[in-house]
């Protein structure tokens, strides 16, 4: 897979994607939370019985700012030398993903060396990590077909927004058999915000928001369910499965982190999504009595999401 270009010198304009990007540094606790911890520990023991020779190569799709590749290293996930491939279709985002895993390491003890914008080294005490960042859709990697064959998929937050259905069985020919499919934080079909709100507005303005998620493609606001669902039908058996459920909460009135922020971008999100001429009844009294809930550290958020461990027999 070549990479295309990103600038190296540049410094990243993220003046259109600034709050995104904000958001998913501020998700990065919320998931930290919320992985399913009998899920990570399967694909650890299954990485560590890896048979085989080489670097152990994993693909990220859908990397945003590179939390993941974090994970993998402060969770103790990757053993020895390491081919990592993050691929993300924002070339903002990898730009932040470059400059965030450069203070990361630094703070870690180590040094991350950028050979050009894409292709990074990190020598760690069990070996060495190299990364690339690739600037591209999934859809476009599941087109193509090359010699570099992967022991791990990485899919994080990714799978209820794009067609899962149509994508996994085009990409799985750049996974080795047996390969594994890490497949986390697929949303599955319900939102809570508490204080309970009387009254009806709330859930008729949840119904919607999950319907717009279904207008993306059939199903996506039950992603996790349906995504298990479908691996155990096709040839792709589930190792591991369980909740990873966001729970936000106030602790004294005061929110972890950066968490104040992710609850302001899910009120917005809901809120942006549905705004229009035919926007339910409530929606800008709902959005503002919320926000007014975050600012009084009130609000309490859930979000049910399901993460998954498959494989890729032998052939
Ligand atoms: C919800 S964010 C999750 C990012 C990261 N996995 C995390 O959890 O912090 C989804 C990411 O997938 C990227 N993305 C969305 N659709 C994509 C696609 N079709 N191909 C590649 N990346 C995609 C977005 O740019 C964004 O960075």
């Amino acid at each position: 897979m070549k990479p295309n270009r990103l600038d190296e010198r540049a410094t990243p304009d993220f003046t259109a994607d600034d709050s995104y990007v904000r958001y998913l540094a501020a998700k990065k606790s919320v998931d930290d939370r919320a992985l399913n911890r009998t899920v990570w520990d399967c694909l650890g023991q299954q990485l560590r019985a890896r048979s085989g020779n080489g670097p152990l190569r994993i693909l990220e799709l859908g990397a945003g700012i590179g939390t993941m590749i974090e994970r993998v290293v402060d969770w103790g996930l990757i053993t020895g030398d390491t081919l990592y491939v993050a691929v993300d279709r924002e070339p903002a985002h990898l730009q932040a993903a470059r400059l965030r895993l450069t203070a990361w390491a630094e703070q870690r003890g180590d040094r991350l060396v950028w050979e050009s914008g894409e292709e990074g080294r990190l020598r760690l005490a069990q070996g060495e990590l190299s990364l690339t960042l690739q600037a591209a859709g999934a859809e476009e990697l599941a087109g193509q077909s090359g010699p570099d064959k992967f022991d791990l998929l990485i899919a994080h937050a990714l799978l209820d927004l794009v067609d899962f259905r149509d994508l996994l069985p085009r990409l799985l020919p750049h996974l080795k058999a047996p390969g594994l499919l890490f497949l986390s934080c697929n949303f599955d079909g319900e939102t809570l915000f508490l204080p309970a709100c009387s009254g009806r507005d709330e859930s008729l303005i949840l119904e919607r928001y999950h319907a717009s998620m279904d207008a993306r493609f059939t199903g996506a606001s039950r992603t996790g369910r349906q995504l298990l669902d479908y691996l155990c039908r096709t040839g792709l058996p589930v190792l591991a499965a369980g909740s990873s459920d966001w729970v936000v909460h106030p602790v004294a009135g005061q929110y972890p982190g950066d968490e104040a922020f992710f609850l302001e971008m899910m009120i917005a999100t809901v809120a942006g999504e549905l705004a229009g001429a035919e926007q339910p009844a409530g929606l800008a009294a709902w959005a503002a009595a919320r926000r007014q809930q975050i600012a009084r550290g009130e609000l309490i958020f859930l979000a049910r999401h399901l993460d998954i461990l498959a494989v890729r027999q032998m052939l």
